[in-house]
Formats: C-alpha cells, structure tokens, sequence
C-alpha cells in the first residue's frame, strides 16, 4: 500500500507517519518549502519515507503528485491549523484549509485513478463552535456534540473547515470517491505545536522548572482559562484516521474521548505534576489571547467510531497531561545544561 500525507510535518502527520510504517506501507510525505527547518517531528523516520515538494494551495503540484506517486490513500492533514491566527489571516486560512481541500478532490476526481484512491480529510469539531446537544446525566443535563449536532462555527477556521467538510460529502456523493471526514476533537501530544494553549502551558512549567523556579522567571500569560475542550493524545486519534479509511464505506465519525476539562483544569494538572499547588500568581491574564468570537464547550461523544471502527482511546487526560509535562521539563534540562549540575 502506498499512501500520500499532506502535512506530514505537523503533529498528526509525524503520528501517522510511523503508524503506517508500522502497517508496512511506502508513505510519501508532502511538505511546503519554508524558510526554516520544519523536519524535526519526523527526522527520526526520514530515512523511510519519500519527501516530496508541493503546497495544497498550488493546483499544479497538487495534481501532479497525486498522478506521479501513484497513492491508494490520500490523508488530508495540512491546514492552517491555529483558530487564533485565522482571526488575524482569514484569506491565508481560507485558501488553505478550505481551497487546498478542493484542490486535492479535484486533482483526485481528474487523476484517471478516482475509483482506485480512499481520501480522509482532518474536519474538526471547531465546526460545531457554539451548539451542542443535551441529554440527561446522573444529576445534570449533560452538553455534547455528535455527528447528528448541527454546525454552527465561530472562527473563519472554523467555518473554512466546515466548507471542506462539505466539499467532501459533495465530491462522495456526486462523484463516487471514497472520501470520509474525521470530525476530531482537540488532541494534543509531546509533539503538539508551541502556540496551543496545553503546549504553551506544559513548554513554559519545562523551562520554569529548569530555570530553578526561579522568582524572576516571567510569567505565563494566557487568555480564557474558563473554555472547555474534550482532549485526547494524537496517538490514539491518528489510529481512527487510518481506521475510517479501512473501512468498506466512506463515512464521517467524530473523535473524542468523551470527558471536557477546561484549560483552568489542564493548568491544576500540569502544575500538580510538578510539585505545585497554586499556580495562579504564576500566571497573567491577557487580552491579546482572547478571541473575537469563543468556542465555549467541546464534548464529544465518539459512539458511532466505537461501534462501527471499534475505535478506543487508550490515552487519558492525566496521561497526556502527565506526558507533555515530562517531555517539556525534560527538553527544558537537556537545553539548560548549566542546571544540570544544580
Ligand atoms: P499542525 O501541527 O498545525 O500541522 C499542520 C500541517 O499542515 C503542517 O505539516 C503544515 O506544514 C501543513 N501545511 C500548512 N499549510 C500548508 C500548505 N499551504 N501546503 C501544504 N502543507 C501545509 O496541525 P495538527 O494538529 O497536526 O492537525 C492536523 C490536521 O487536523 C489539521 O488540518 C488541523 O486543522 C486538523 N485538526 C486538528 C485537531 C487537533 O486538535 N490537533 C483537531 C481537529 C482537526 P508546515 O510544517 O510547513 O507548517
Ligand atoms: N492558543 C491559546 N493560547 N489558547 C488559549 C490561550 C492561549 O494563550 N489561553 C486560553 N486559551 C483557550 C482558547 O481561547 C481556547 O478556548 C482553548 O484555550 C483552546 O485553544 P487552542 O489550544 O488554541 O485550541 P482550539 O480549541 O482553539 O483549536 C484546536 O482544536 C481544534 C479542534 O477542536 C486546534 O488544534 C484546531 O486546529 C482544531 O480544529
């Protein structure tokens, strides 16, 4: 089998990198030409996988990587992923998370092999922005979100991946591809990028660690500690990817653990892990991390994925947690060397 990523360079696309090694599959990875090295979440597989050039936004390269290198699977991860940064990039964040997608379907439906390709595209529950559903809980109503909750997005992320999600219901219906959405739920890892608010939280507890939690050491300065997100690792989710599209039928499942725990509950955690019990005059709140419009509260309930794929996820929020704390304080160290004798 031989399966094309698109954004193999980022958190997912390094996990399901080496899934598919694993499977035994060829994995050709596409990457865009940037100034800076952007290889270091998959240097250690390089040797295993074929690089190949190209930018979701270009028709051209689009269409003809997927002519040349051939693919029985096409996994869609590449996006400007960052609900924050679209506020500020909206045209950038358009073409890539909903243009780039086109390009791919199209590119698939022309490539003379459109029967013979499965596709999986990365949608996201950002989608759902501000609905959920309600169902009765032990003591409570309990909010969540499924595949039959009505979207209503609140970023132009948001509302640029719900345009892709749609093109990929369209391009299934009208033209017979097998393309499936996996609506995804936050999940984070060791590998997470800098700017999400758990790897913000877990890199600065690393360096302050290694600092010696030293007094002068400046603060950690976050904006809405109050939202919920449903968080699991990348590892068990880039499982369900690759799941979805072994299944006999296109479909679209959402991914998600099942538990929301807001940021200010990450933070307990994270701190916890590391000795300390109050965190609060550690960190300052700062408008500039605020959003123009809040996704409030992400639940998911991944029923469909368990029982049609007999998706599980293994990891939980303590663990990641727990994990991404230790990557981070470890990293922090090894950079510190001067600490390591203290
Ligand atoms: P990520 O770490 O930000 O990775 C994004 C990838 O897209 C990177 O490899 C990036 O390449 C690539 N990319 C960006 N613009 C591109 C372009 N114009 N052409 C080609 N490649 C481009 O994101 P992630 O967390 O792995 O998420 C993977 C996908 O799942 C994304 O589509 C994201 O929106 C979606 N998603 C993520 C979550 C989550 O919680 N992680 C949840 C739901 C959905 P560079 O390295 O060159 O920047
Ligand atoms: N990034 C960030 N930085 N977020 C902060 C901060 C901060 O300093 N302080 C508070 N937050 C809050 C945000 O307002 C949001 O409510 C929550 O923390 C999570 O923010 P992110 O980690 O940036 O993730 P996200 O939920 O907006 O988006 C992620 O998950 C989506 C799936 O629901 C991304 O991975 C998206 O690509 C993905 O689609």
């Amino acid at each position: 089998m031989r399966a094309i990523i698109f954004g193999i360079t980022g958190q997912d696309g390094s996990y399901l990198a080496e899934l598919l090694l694993k499977k035994g599959y060829e994995v050709v990875g596409i990457t865009r030409r940037v100034s800076v090295p952007t290889l270091n979440r998959i240097n250690h597989i390089l040797p295993k996988i074929k690089i190949v050039e190209g930018d979701i936004t270009d028709a051209f390269s689009v269409s003809n990587v997927i002519k040349e290198e051939e693919p029985d699977e096409i996994y869609n991860l590449a996006a400007q992923s960052h609900v924050g940064t679209s506020f500020k990039q909206p045209s950038l964040t358009w073409d890539v998370t909903a243009g780039g997608v086109l390009n791919i379907l199209e590119a698939i439906r022309y490539s003379g092999r459109k029967d013979d390709i499965k596709f999986y595209q990365a949608s996201s529950s950002e989608m759902f922005g501000k609905n959920y559903n309600l169902r009765e809980g032990f003591a409570e109503m309990i909010k969540y979100q499924d595949e039959k909750t009505p979207f209503m997005p609140q970023s132009p992320y948001a509302i640029a991946k719900l345009a892709a999600h749609h093109l990929v219901r369209n391009y299934r219906d009208s033209y017979g591809i097998f393309a499936c959405s996996g609506i995804l739920f936050n999940h984070e890892s060791e590998r997470r990028g800098e700017k999400f608010v758990t790897r913000k939280i877990t890199k600065w507890i690393g360096e302050f660690v290694a600092s010696g939690m030293n007094k002068e050491f400046p603060a950690l300065r976050l904006g809405n500690l109050d939202a919920k997100r449903d968080w699991g690792h990348a590892e068990d989710y880039v499982r369900g990817m690759w799941e979805m599209v072994q299944h006999e039928m296109p479909n679209d499942y959402v991914v998600a653990t099942g538990e929301t725990y807001s940021v200010r509950q990450f933070l307990d955690i994270a701190f916890k892990h590391v000795g300390i019990d109050d965190w609060q005059h550690l960190v300052v709140i700062d408008p500039e991390f605020y959003r123009p419009a809040e996704v409030d509260y992400l639940l998911g309930i991944p029923a469909k994925a368990k029982r049609v794929l007999g998706w599980e996820p293994h990891i939980s929020f303590e663990q990641l947690v727990e994990r991404m704390v230790d990557s981070d304080v470890e990293t922090a160290r090894l950079q510190r060397p001067d600490l390591q004798r203290v």
